[in-house]
């Protein structure tokens, strides 16, 4: 393929990145031979990961449409990672055309990538951001020009707190993005989970961490504190292949462990 649409100066060719990874199990394009190493070793430890992580997107799908059809038409993505099949903006768009669409990441190729995939889409933006510096997020000039602080947005954390060390102090860190949004609006997390792990699981989680600086599984109950005083929608926080599913059935070879995802209401 042409590696001049997404490949971004700078990019560290050496060092695995949690997107490129990320995007070599979901089956992309957008990683390097140090990316599909380290990701063939989760695999290994982990064989459920590439469905776990497609269960995620999966989440991701049914969140965005569940809340365009409750009449959401601004979502921020924290945390977007590599476009792939069925990103946020076409979701949206698809049920709303004039639904806007803001991603963030702090890798270059992701960052790169949503850049040209978005060419042409005047609705859509995407900024390279560490996302816990919410000031710097919420300021940056493109995603003021993008989104009406005015009317309700939905803040996207899909598969990216785990990454937030305790240190950073994730509960404070979405807190104070839904301090600065609207009545109405909505927060949106999945989160890898810590509660009942299989031991391979845990080792594979050990080992992804010392290779990509820092995986932070987190008990169930941490992850609910995130929501704060938010409502809960229906279900609340549940595995979240249980969240809103499009069909009962279970996958082949039974329900892959995944972790909680949830949305809550801001009143
Ligand atoms: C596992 S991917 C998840 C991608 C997407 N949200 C999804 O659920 O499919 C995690 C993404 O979070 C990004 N990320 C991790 N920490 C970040 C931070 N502090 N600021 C911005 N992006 C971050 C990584 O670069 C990566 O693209």
């Amino acid at each position: 393929m042409n590696t001049r649409s997404w490949w971004a100066q700078g990019v560290d060719v050496a060092k695995p990145s949690s997107a490129r990874v990320y995007d070599v199990h979901l089956g992309g394009s957008h990683n390097f031979q140090v990316d599909r190493d380290l990701a063939e070793k989760a695999a290994e430890m982990m064989p459920s990961l590439p469905s776990v992580l497609r269960a995620n997107r999966s989440f991701l799908r049914r969140v965005v449409r569940h809340l365009a059809g409750l009449g959401v038409r601004q979502f921020l993505d924290l945390g977007s990672g590599i476009p792939t099949v069925g990103n946020v903006h076409e979701i949206a768009q698809q049920m709303a055309p004039d639904c806007r669409v803001v991603y963030v990441d702090s890798d270059l190729v992701a960052v790169s990538h949503s850049r040209s995939i978005l060419c042409g889409n005047d609705r859509t933006v995407a900024i390279r951001a560490d996302f816990r510096v919410v000031d710097q997020v919420l300021d940056d000039p493109e995603v003021r020009s993008m989104l009406d602080f005015g009317e309700p947005i939905a803040v996207l954390f899909f598969a990216v707190l785990h990454f937030v060390p305790d240190a950073d102090d994730p509960v404070s860190i979405v807190s104070s993005y839904v301090d600065r949004l609207p009545r109405g609006s909505y927060l949106a997390i999945s989160h890898a989970c810590s509660d009942d792990v299989q031991e391979s699981t845990r080792e594979a989680a050990e080992m992804y961490s010392e290779r990509i600086g820092g995986f932070h599984m987190r008990p169930k109950a941490q992850i609910a504190a995130m929501f704060g005083d938010l409502e809960m929608l229906e279900p609340g926080l549940v595995d979240l292949t249980e969240w809103r599913p499009d069909s009962p059935e279970m996958p082949p070879g039974g329900k892959p462990w995944t972790g909680p995802g949830g949305v809550g209401r801001k009143h």
